[in-house]
């Protein structure tokens, strides 16, 4: 049989009751049942969800409003509810003792663990500061913070007050965050003197009054100590976090909020320079991020769930904050990487804190594997039931080691496929119920009515045993609800495409069981370890370069991070191509303009890249070089040059 014909049923611990908690879908015709019902009759079956899951100050009247056709969706309507409240102070009154967040500091020996009482307190004097510092409904609060409780309390006392945050990843350049915090007009800045990662020193003040410089919009700076470096302070604009908490009181009433007010927004790389503002709403995403929580993860009272992204990303935001905060979880916040101080990290960690749920990217799976066996072998890892992958397609090698390795063959291994526009998972296996494949996402969540389309007709591909582009029939909770400030630009990325529906920018195959396989993106969109950058905000930052007459973007097969960083780089005439340190200052250049998690992994500065006849560059035929298909180049006669080809070829090889 080929391997992608292979089923692995659920393990047969998870359906023991006498081992495992009973799974929420314990079949795969439970499963179809359930979604049958959510795509059917998605007013009584969210209503329902909506009502258990959340609490709320006013309820709702109306499930559901507009649509993919219009743009206009909304869900839980004349509903009032708080984030915070329902992250927070809900379960700090049942069991105020309870861990809220484990820290996982990046020294071992630091970890910390904060209640739920505890936390709420910490919301509220944050919550306070806020305010007393002009901060109120309706403004936008940007978190350039390292993986602190802190960055979490930012979180909660922003939607506590209304406000809405935007959170930059803090391995984002200044010149990144100042574009970010400008285009949001953001009011106050959330930052900490240092981060602390691998046993290095992050300077996130120093890289916040960096991207300052040019931001007239920003009045306030609050500053968590991490490391107790001496930063510099600027008089009236940037206070210390310590200070301005300790004067609030630790209870502050939390701001009822409609369904559909602004929760956050988060940046995400396009096919354009320009990355957007994803907004988010506070039901809707709040209810998708708990049922995947519940469902997906089978997360159970008494679970521990360590999610081991960044808070900066959308996968941080949903799986160790909203998700995990709204069912009154404990959440893992893990502020080190995989290998330090060996590559044990991850497997001591949930040996130290008997973690249930563990939620990891592909990248850092292949990375680990690579390092042998030896690291993870001698741990208890008996408390895993749920093993999950974001961010990628995983291969089924490193599935294979996850699943024997790390699961022992015990866990079910959820590969979950969504986006920073879908709020939470879209396609992915549930524990209980669905056999898994190793890289297939397999099926849709509930409420998720999944098309395959031809991507030049538009046409849906009925049936199995088909291949073409995602996308999603109707609207569901946690769909974003526009681009910041650019509605235009939301209805013209994901609606207008193919009208009527959702566009992913992935390619798809069903297969012949009708799981689903995700292919990559059909954009010009890669993904680097996971993380989302577009080939022309690259192209943009090396042609800030004064030697940079003209470049070219492609991203290239990686057997570690997935995807890795070509760029071909024409130079303006006269400036020599024969420098190494040329390239090197072009990589610097990416550093500095985005972040060094964007840094070109090869640079090829060439004389000429492949046009047409009108100028257009052929991205394909770079492409197929990268990838060492020359001989499938396809009809290169249109090019204004054909002899470009040869001479790339021989580039590329000698490289
Ligand atoms: C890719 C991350 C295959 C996909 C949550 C998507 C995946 C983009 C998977 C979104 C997966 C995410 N299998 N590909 N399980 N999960 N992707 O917005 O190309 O940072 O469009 O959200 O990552 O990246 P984003």
């Amino acid at each position: 049989m080929a391997e992608e014909d292979i089923k692995y049923p659920v393990p047969a611990r998870l359906l023991d009751p006498a081992q495992c908690p009973e799974p929420y879908v314990k079949s795969y015709e439970q499963y179809k049942e359930m979604h049958r019902q959510s795509i059917q009759n998605p007013d009584e079956f969210f209503g329902k969800m909506a009502t258990e899951l959340l609490s709320w100050s006013k309820p709702f009247h109306t499930v559901r409003h507009g649509g993919l056709d219009h743009g206009d969706t909304a869900w839980f309507l004349d509903g009032q509810l708080n984030a915070s409240y329902n992250c927070v102070d809900r379960h700090a009154f049942a069991n105020p003792d309870k861990i809220a967040i484990i820290y996982e500091a990046d020294e071992p020996n630091q970890s910390e663990n904060i209640t739920y009482s505890e936390l709420l307190r910490k919301v509220c004097q944050l919550a306070g500061a806020l305010r007393a510092r002009g901060i109120k409904k309706g403004d936008t609060v940007a978190i350039y913070m390292p993986m602190i409780p802190e960055a979490v309390v930012s979180f909660l006392a922003c939607a506590r007050i209304g406000a809405l945050h935007s959170v930059v990843f803090a391995g984002f350049s200044a010149e990144a965050l100042r574009d970010r915090v400008q285009d949001a007009q953001c009011r106050l800045v959330i930052t900490s003197d240092q981060g602390k990662r691998g046993g290095k020193s992050i300077e996130t003040k120093k890289i916040v009054d960096e991207a300052l410089k040019t931001c007239p919009s920003v009045e306030t700076v609050i500053v968590c100590q991490r490391t107790g470096a001496e930063v510099p302070m600027k008089e009236g604009r940037d206070f210390w976090w310590g200070e301005e908490c300790s004067k609030r009181m630790t209870y502050l009433t939390p701001e009822p909020m409609h369904s559909e007010d602004p929760l956050f927004l988060l940046y995400t790389s396009g096919s354009t320079g320009q990355p957007k503002g994803v907004m988010h709403t506070t039901a809707g995403y709040l209810l998708g991020a708990a049922a995947t929580v519940k469902y997906v993860f089978d997360y159970h009272p008494g679970d521990i769930f360590a999610c081991m992204a960044d808070v900066g990303w959308i996968t941080g935001h949903s799986y160790i904050v909203y998700g995990p905060l709204t069912l009154g979880a404990t959440t893992v916040l893990f502020e080190s990487i995989p290998t330090y101080p060996t590559p044990a990290r991850y497997w001591e960690l949930i040996a130290k804190h008997k973690v249930t749920q563990f939620y990891t990217a592909p990248t850092a799976i292949r990375a680990l594997r690579r390092l042998g066996d030896q690291w993870v072998e001698g741990h208890d890892l008996s408390s895993l039931r749920v093993l999950g992958t974001v961010g990628e397609p995983i291969n089924p090698e490193a599935w294979h080691w996850y699943n024997d390795k790390v699961g022992k063959g015990r866990c079910a291994i959820v590969d979950t496929y969504w986006q920073t526009e879908t709020g939470s998972h879209i396609v992915t296996p549930l524990p209980g119920a669905i056999a898994t494949k190793p890289g297939a996402a397999t099926v849709p969540f509930f409420g998720i009515d999944i098309a395959i389309l031809d991507p030049v007709t538009g046409k849906e591909l009925e049936g199995n045993d088909v291949t073409g582009v995602l996308a999603v029939k109707k609207a569901w909770p946690s769909v974003a609800r526009t681009v910041y400030g650019n509605h235009h630009r939301y209805l013209e990325t994901y609606l207008k495409p193919y009208p009527g529906y959702y566009f992913t920018g992935d390619g798809a195959t069903r297969d012949k069981d009708g799981y689903i396989w995700i292919r990559g993106r059909v954009d010009d969109v890669i993904n680097v370890s996971g993380h989302r950058l577009s080939t022309a905000e690259i192209e943009s930052a090396l042609i800030m370069h004064q030697a940079v007459a003209e470049t070219a973007v492609i991203g290239a097969a990686d057997d570690v991070t997935g995807q890795c960083i070509h760029a071909f780089v024409c130079l303006k005439p006269g400036v020599s191509n024969h420098s190494t340190d040329l390239s090197r200052e072009l990589v610097l250049q990416v550093r500095k303009v985005i972040g060094p998690f964007a840094a070109p992994k090869k640079i090829y500065l060439v004389e000429d890249l492949p046009k047409t006849r009108s100028g257009k560059l052929m991205r394909r035929i770079l492409r197929k070089i990268i990838a060492g298909e020359e001989d499938s180049l396809g009809d290169i006669s249109t090019l204004a040059d054909p002899s470009v080809v040869e001479v790339l070829i021989n580039k590329v090889a000698n490289a």
